[in-house]
């Protein structure tokens, strides 16, 4: 047992920060903010804010859109800590590997998964939607058998129902287009990055501006139908109201449910390596593109809730389809434009991230290195474990329906957030007089903050995912058991 509760050492992890190669430290704050927003700003503002505001929050989902920004500004100061401390790939995994020791940094590594693996999918369905609703404007249409996943999820008896198709085409297609793309070794230059940023705010800012001059005050009323809490203890509703199949609705589940769209700036703090000045310019940039994106959201959430009656908000393509229910065509064809590009650069994102991940875990032994630790000799990408995640990617993203992939992926997340910002409490303890280039202000309370937002927002989701989350987690255990205790790299350290 003690074996499972080892830690990797602080020394070992800076010794091999120092002995890898050095990446260039080319990126500023401007730069770093960019990557974040472009991480962000995807599937979660363009898609998901439509079921969010027609069955959990009605016009009140502003509100949830600015108790999810919290809980990750909360999150976020915590990774900026660890980030400036161990600038490492691994992320979350590294953090709980150094603190909580082996078995919990796998569990994390293994979590992970549900962030990028089953976000792209989710990402991927989210693209298609918005293909679908682009080549529609053209009269084109995907045949109804491959327009769609086989199945439906009917939140009101928490049961998959069929729908008809064999599977969601365009999301298979985009999701094996980014694989290909990442397998030949796409270096996410901040430039090429900058420009999708740039698109993808500039349509949302016209969302903002444009659409406000169709926003009609009385839709915004009632503001909360579905109440200000939605809070539940495995299915047991605690605070609020019980929506259909007794899944909480209200801001606070609403807010469970957009999270989604702040998944991603994380991903930043994998960048530490790259920055100029880590010390500044990572917690720049993880505070201001949050801090850009919580205010770009509410301004959307508030002019499409304010476009079209909460209930009368069309769940696959929302935004694109108010500016249709408002008669203005032109508005459509750029929006669903923009959120294709946009979208694509999530998954692109997202899908780097998963075999980094992979990587790190590969290097200490606790996956098979012959697979996941595999650089392709031309293309020098970890080109083996990215043609896996993106088949893993393809599988869901084709054949699950979008909710049910949402919720899984925001408990996996908010999951990871509360272990980062419970090591961030265990480090300052056990490393008082480390180097911490960037300290997380009012510590304990922003950990301990980030601990009760984010665990309030777990149980604002539907009880199924727990027993979801649980069972992943529960299988991931079982294959630590059997390879990576015996495989770690820990196995010969020696001091
Ligand atoms: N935040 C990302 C999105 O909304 C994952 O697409």
């Amino acid at each position: 047992m003690k074996k499972s509760f080892r830690k990797k050492p602080l020394a070992l992890l800076l010794k091999e920060v120092n002995s890898e190669h050095r990446l260039n430290r080319i990126l500023g704050p401007v730069a770093l903010t960019s990557l974040g927003v472009g991480a962000i700003i995807g599937t979660g503002i363009f898609v998901l804010i439509g079921v969010a505001a027609h069955d959990k929050a009605g016009p009140a989902i502003t509100l949830s859109f600015a108790v999810a920004g919290l809980a990750c500004i909360f999150a976020a100061l915590c990774y900026a800590e660890f980030a400036s401390m161990v600038p490492v790939a691994g992320s979350a995994y590294t953090y709980a590997y150094a603190t909580l020791g082996e078995l919990m940094a796998w569990i994390i590594g293994w979590d992970l998964i549900l962030e990028y693996g089953v976000a792209s999918a989710t990402v991927a369905h989210g693209w298609s939607k918005y293909f679908q609703d682009f080549i529609g404007i053209f009269d084109l249409a995907v045949p109804p058998l491959f327009a769609n996943a086989p199945f439906d999820f009917d939140p009101a008896n928490g049961m998959l129902s069929v729908t008809g198709a064999w599977f969601d085409l365009p999301a298979v297609m985009i999701t094996f287009a980014v694989t290909i793309v990442l397998v030949k070794g796409i270096k996410e230059s901040a430039n090429f990055n900058a420009g999708m940023v740039i698109l993808k705010v500039a349509i949302v800012l016209l969302v903002i501006v444009l659409g406000a001059m169709y926003v009609k005050p009385s839709n915004w009323i009632p503001y909360a139908p579905f109440g200000f809490s939605g809070f539940s203890i495995f299915g047991h509703t605690v605070l609020g109201e019980a929506g259909p199949g007794g899944a909480p609705v209200g801001v606070l589940a609403g807010a469970a449910m957009i999270f989604f769209a702040y998944i991603g700036f994380d991903s930043i703090s994998t960048h530490a390596e790259e920055a100029k000045n880590p010390q500044r310019d990572i917690p720049i940039a993880l505070i201001g593109s949050l801090v850009l994106c919580t205010i770009l959201y509410i301004a959307v959430a508030a002019v499409i809730t304010g476009m079209v009656p909460y209930d009368k908000i069309n769940i696959d393509a929302p935004v694109s389809n108010a500016f249709m229910q408002a008669g203005i065509g032109w508005a459509q064809f750029v929006i669903s434009l923009g959120a294709i590009t946009g979208i694509t650069s999530v998954l692109l994102v997202m899908m780097l991230s998963q075999p980094r991940i992979f990587l790190a875990m590969a290097r200490d032994g606790l996956l098979p290195k012959s697979f996941f630790g595999a650089i392709h000799e031309k293309f020098r990408t970890p080109w083996k474990s990215t043609i896996l995640t993106g088949l893993f990617v393809a599988i869901l993203g084709g054949m699950l329906p979008l909710r049910l992939l949402a919720e899984l992926v925001n408990i996996g997340t908010l999951f990871a957030f509360v272990v980062v910002c419970t090591a961030v409490l265990i480090m300052r303890r056990t490393h008082p007089d480390a180097d911490r280039p960037f300290r997380a202000p009012l510590v304990p309370f922003v950990p301990i903050a980030g601990i009760l937002t984010c665990l309030m927002l777990m149980f604002s989701l539907p009880a199924e995912n727990w027993f979801r989350l649980f069972g992943w987690l529960l299988i991931g255990i079982v294959i630590y058991f059997f390879y990576g205790r015996k495989h770690s790299s820990l196995n010969t350290y020696k001091p």
